[in-house]
């Protein structure tokens, strides 16, 4: 049985895209149940419609506080039948009424190795401080922001004259890689958690991989199909 998954998004949707495209390959065992955007005509819809997906828009500004509108997000998962919940560009801090409504079956991406540059823009933070190395994290969400277990990382070149945008697309590129394997170890059970550390049972070695014309390092490495 394919592990039920909603997927939350605000933008374009690449992301969703990437696990879209896993789960069709058959590499990725997950069953999309619903697409939910907090903001209504983004591409992440129109992408979603066009793969036969269900979607529904929830604006957050329909709602008097975060907890309110929080808990309208959990009816929608629930009711849609999903057991997971993959936070995908979704630009909104969460509250304990999902956290608690989904134990340990919530994941983010941050485009940062964490824990640098958390919040908004990490990317174009990273630019700035001309770091030599950035990347992106797939974590648990907890309470606080961009902070949960993490459970895979990549990290990529930051090259002389980067910004946000070209230092951004060579991390998306590495974000589209380890977030659906990432969802596929949730989807096979094979993540426990101790604290902050997270094991990932029989999980391939850190692995180089190409992905740009430089190389990227993953950790843990991925597997076939991803
Ligand atoms: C990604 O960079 C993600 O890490 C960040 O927002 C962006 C979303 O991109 N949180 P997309 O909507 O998946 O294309």
């Amino acid at each position: 049985m394919p592990y039920k998954i909603a997927v939350l998004i605000s933008g374009s949707g690449s992301n969703l895209q990437a696990i879209i495209d896993r789960i069709e390959q058959n590499v990725l065992d997950a069953r999309i149940t619903r697409v939910i955007s907090n903001k209504p005509g983004v591409a992440g819809l129109e992408r979603a419609e066009r793969h036969g997906l269900s979607t529904t828009v929830i604006e957050h500004k329909d709602y008097p506080s975060r907890e309110d509108f929080d808990a309208a997000l959990v009816r929608t998962i629930k009711d849609s039948g999903a057991e997971g919940v993959i936070l995908a560009g979704f630009m909104r801090i969460i509250t304990p009424v999902l956290i608690n409504a989904f134990p340990g079956n919530i994941l983010n991406i941050h485009p940062s190795i964490q824990p640098a540059f958390p919040g908004v823009h990490a990317q174009k933070q990273a630019a700035e401080y001309a770091v030599k190395l950035s990347g992106c994290s797939i974590h648990f969400v907890d309470e606080k922001m961009d902070h949960g277990p993490i459970i895979i990382q990549a990290a990529v070149p930051a090259l002389a004259g980067d910004d946000e945008k070209s230092l951004g697309s060579r991390i998306l590129a590495l974000e589209h890689r380890i977030f659906p394997q990432a969802v596929q170890w949730l989807a096979q059970n094979r993540l426990e958690i101790n604290g902050r550390t997270v094991n990932v049972l029989n999980a391939p070695s850190p692995a180089a991989v190409e992905a740009d014309t430089y190389p990227s390092l993953v950790s843990p490495g991925l597997e076939d199909g991803f």
